[in-house]
C-alpha cells in the first residue's frame, strides 16, 4: 500500500544565488554587496521543506535540470524526509535559479529563471495520483505552468492551497475557483485585483474582490501586520494579529515558510481553527525572518516553541 502524505508540495525548485548588500540597487546603479552564498530554494521546495521541518510527512513533485545543481539539490531534499519519487532530471533542461538581493534592514529583491521549472506539465498529475490520493493538503504556486497546476487541483480531494506567487496579471479562473485556499501578499492582492493594497483596510477590499472572483477561503498576508483572511461561509473578515520579532535579518522566503507551516498545521491539526493555523503559521514565519537564507531559516517545531496541537496556541484575532 502506497504511503499516504500530510503535505504534497507540486511546484517549484529553484537553486538560489543570494548577495547581501547595504540597499537594494537604484535602476543602472552597481553596488558593493558584502557576502554571497547559494542555496536551495523556489517557492515550491521552499513549503514542502518548511512542512517537513514542522513534522509533516511530505513528497514533493517537481522537475530540476541535468546538471550538477539538479542532482544536488534532488539529495538535499531527500535529506530533509522529503519523498522526491516525482522528482524528475530533466535532459536539455538547466535547473531553475533565482538571484536574489537581500538589503540590510532585510529586504530583497528577486529575479527567477525557472529552466527545468516550465516541464512541470499536466501529464504529470497522472504520473504522482499515487502521491496525491489520500494525501491531506495539497500545495501549488506559479512558478510552474498554469496547465499543470490547474490539472493537480482538479484531481484533488483533500485541502488545496494555492499561494498565487510571485504575483500574475490575468490569472487563469480554475485557479481561483478550484483550490480550497488562495492565499496571497499584498503585492500579489494588489496585481491581481489591481487594486492599491497597503493598508489593512485595502487589503480587506481586495479581499472580498477575490471572493467576488470566485475564491473559497482567501488569506491575504500582511508581513509586519499578520495576515487577514475570510472562509467561504462566513461574511465577516477576521484579522489575526501578528508575532513581533525585534530585529528582522532577512525576509526571502518567510511567506514560503508561512504556507509551509499552513499546510502543515491544517494537516496535522484537522479540528484546529483556521484562525489558529494561521496565528501559528504567522510565529513560523517570524522565526524565519530573523535568520539569514530561505530554506536555512525555516525551524523545526521545537524551535518554535509552538505546541504540537495548534489548537492549543494562543492566537490573537479581531473581526474588522
Ligand atoms: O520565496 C522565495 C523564493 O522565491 C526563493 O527561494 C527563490 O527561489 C524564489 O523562488
Amino acid at each position: 500500500m502506497s504511503q499516504k502524505f500530510d503535505v504534497v508540495v507540486f511546484g517549484s525548485c529553484i537553486v538560489d544565488f543570494i548577495s547581501y548588500v547595504p540597499r537594494l540597487p537604484k535602476v543602472g546603479e552597481t553596488l558593493h554587496g558584502s557576502r554571497f552564498e547559494t542555496g536551495f530554494g523556489g517557492k515550491g521546495a521552499n513549503q514542502c521543506v518548511a512542512a517537513a521541518r514542522l513534522g509533516s510527512r511530505t513528497a514533493i513533485v517537481g522537475k530540476l535540470g541535468n546538471d550538477t545543481w539538479g542532482k544536488n539539490y534532488r539529495v538535499a531534499l531527500r535529506s530533509e524526509g522529503i519523498n522526491v519519487d516525482h522528482v524528475d532530471i530533466v535532459d536539455g533542461e538547466s535547473t531553475g535559479i533565482a538571484q536574489i538581493n537581500v538589503a540590510a534592514n532585510g529586504d530583497n529583491q528577486i529575479v527567477i529563471v525557472v529552466g527545468a521549472n516550465n516541464r512541470l506539465l499536466a501529464a504529470d498529475v497522472q504520473k504522482c495520483k499515487d502521491l496525491l490520493d489520500g494525501a491531506k493538503v495539497l500545495v501549488c504556486q506559479l512558478e510552474t505552468p498554469s496547465e499543470g497546476t490547474i490539472e493537480a487541483l482538479k484531481h484533488f480531494s483533500g485541502v488545496s492551497i494555492m499561494n498565487a506567487a510571485p504575483g500574475m496579471e490575468n490569472i487563469p479562473i480554475e485557479l481561483l475557483t478550484l483550490p480550497t485556499i488562495f492565499c496571497v501578499n499584498e503585492s500579489e492582492a494588489a496585481l491581481i485585483t489591481n487594486m492599491q493594497v497597503e493598508t489593512v483596510m485595502q487589503a480587506k477590499d481586495a479581499l472580498l474582490k477575490l471572493r467576488s472572483m470566485g475564491c473559497g477561503i482567501v488569506i491575504i498576508t500582511l508581513g509586519e501586520k499578520g495576515a487577514i483572511f475570510q472562509t467561504k461561509d462566513s461574511s465577516r473578515v477576521n484579522h489575526v494579529k501578528p508575532y513581533k520579532v525585534d530585529k528582522v535579518v532577512d525576509t526571502t522566503g518567510a511567506g514560503d515558510a508561512f504556507i509551509g507551516a499552513l499546510a502543515h498545521f491544517i494537516a496535522r491539526n484537522p479540528s484546529a481553527e483556521l484562525t489558529e493555523c494561521i496565528s501559528a503559521a504567522n510565529q513560523v514565519a517570524a522565526f524565519s525572518v530573523q535568520k539569514t537564507g530561505t530554506q536555512t531559516s525555516f525551524p523545526r517545531l521545537s524551535e518554535t516553541g509552538l505546541p504540537e496541537d495548534a489548537s492549543l496556541h494562543q492566537c490573537f484575532w479581531e473581526y474588522i
